[in-house]
């Protein structure tokens, strides 16, 4: 069995030593053996250079460590510093830099110092895996992916994050994935034969909007409860920060498909809360990766707000957002508001242009923040158009016709008990 080479180990090596004012740095590990280091696995929490997909090196942090039954090597989980977590990623002792160890570039993470007390934390956590909380919802209990890849309809997606899958797809590298139903299978085969025996090829629920080869399809979360649990548990595939909620009777599914001579193909969805006490009209939204950067995410968007205008309730997206989030948000809001600031031939207060376009006035006054469009002047903020001709805007994206839009708002009932 392979040695462990842990930090206790490193200080106790001839060739190494412990920088007196600084215990986080490790100094002239020059091994005098080349290749010494790369036999003996290294330990959670190192940071070091390890080459990046684009060849660089770039510091990581290892997360994870694995033996590789086959070929007996290790391979370490890492998160690369300063990069989003989606790119965390199991590499093989090729990737990293055995030279920086060698040289004592290595750094510890001091989050990591107390590990054994977190590897035993994390064990009784992982035990729990599957027990809900009260409110129904399951935090992220640890960084490392669970499934490298899904497949959904013709589209094969590397995963992004862990997501909490019932554990019967515990350990399966390949999700397949029935894109009408949502159905999880383990095989290509299986999901074959599922498919021959189950003909439907479009979402459950009512079709709320069609234009050209693109459908919306509006989903009861307390009448759909497996498909929607199971389109969680797939977003949560793409989504870092929000936590996963078993309990999906208080949502609504909004799910957007491209529609072709076989079906009604996913692409994505937003959630949305029936009742949102702090004016949320969206709660989690996602496109799928193979289908991103295509102006689908701003369409759901635009479909998002024009609901919040049939029900003349202004709305936000649920905080915190991710950077994608933002980066769509930012787009939709800025492209909404130079459109309207444009046209507009009278004086508008930031009240009014929230009552037009639905979008509460924080997230209005923030984003004419960012295009320099606002001042804040003797204690209220005055508008400044000045350079609003200088905002250019390239492709306008997909938005929602909002005249193909078929939808009224549902009375929400409570029943006391
Ligand atoms: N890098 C740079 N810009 C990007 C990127 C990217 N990777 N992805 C989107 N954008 C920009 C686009 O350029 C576009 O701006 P532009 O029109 O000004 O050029 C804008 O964001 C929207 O692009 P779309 O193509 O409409 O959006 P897309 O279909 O890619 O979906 C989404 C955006 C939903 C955020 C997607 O990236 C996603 O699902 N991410 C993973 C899940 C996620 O983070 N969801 C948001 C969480 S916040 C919440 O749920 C409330």
């Amino acid at each position: 069995m392979a040695t462990v080479c842990n930090r206790k180990e490193i200080e106790a090596s001839k060739d190494v030593h412990i920088k007196g004012d600084n215990p986080n740095f490790l100094e002239d590990a020059a091994s005098p053996q080349q290749g010494v280091w790369k036999e003996r696995p290294l330990e959670v929490g190192l940071k070091l250079p390890c080459r990046w997909r684009d060849g660089t090196w770039q510091e990581a942090e290892i997360l994870e460590r694995k033996e590789d039954s086959l070929s007996g090597e290790f391979l370490y989980y890492v998160h690369y510093s300063g990069f989003n977590r989606r790119l965390d990623e199991w590499v093989n002792s090729s990737r990293i830099d055995w030279k920086a160890i060698e040289e004592g570039r290595v750094r510890w993470n001091k989050g990591n110092s107390n590990k054994k007390k977190k590897d035993k934390k994390r064990k009784s956590s992982e035990d729990t895996e599957n027990k809900k909380t009260e409110s129904g919802k399951l935090e992220n209990i640890t960084k490392v992916k669970n499934v490298d890849r899904i497949v959904l309809g013709k589209y094969i997606m590397e995963t992004w994050y862990y997501s909490p899958l019932p554990p019967e797809y515990h350990n399966c590298s390949t999700l397949w994935v029935c894109e009408y139903t949502l159905n999880f299978l383990r095989s290509e085969a299986a999901l074959k034969r599922y498919q021959q025996r189950h003909s439907i090829r479009m979402p459950p629920g009512s079709e709320i909007y069609r234009k050209d080869n693109i459908s919306v399809f509006e989903i009861d979360g307390a009448v759909q409860k497996f498909y929607c649990q199971n389109l969680s548990y797939l977003s949560k595939f793409f989504l870092d920060h929000k936590t996963l909620y078993y309990d999906v009777d208080p949502f609504w599914f909004y799910v957007m498909c491209e529609v072709d001579e076989y079906g009604c193909h996913i692409v994505g969805y937003f959630s949305k809360e029936k009742e949102s006490e702090d004016n949320y009209n969206v709660a989690c939204i996602l496109t799928f990766p193979a289908y991103q950067r295509k102006g689908y995410g701003k369409f759901l968007i635009s479909f998002s707000y024009e609901l919040s205008k049939i029900e003349q309730k202004v709305g936000s997206p649920e905080k915190p957002l991710s950077d994608l989030g933002l980066l769509s948000y930012r787009s939709y809001w800025s492209q909404v508001l130079v459109d309207l600031l444009k046209n507009e031939k009278q004086p508008i207060s930031i009240q009014e242009i929230s009552e037009r376009t639905m979008m509460k006035m924080e997230d209005i006054i923030s984003t004419l923040q960012v295009l320099g469009l606002i001042q804040y002047y003797e204690g209220q903020h005055v508008l400044d158009l000045r350079r609003i001709d200088n905002i250019k805007f390239g492709s306008k994206g997909l938005l929602c016709d909002p005249s193909c839009i078929k939808w009224r708002p549902k009375v929400t009932t409570f029943v006391n008990k």
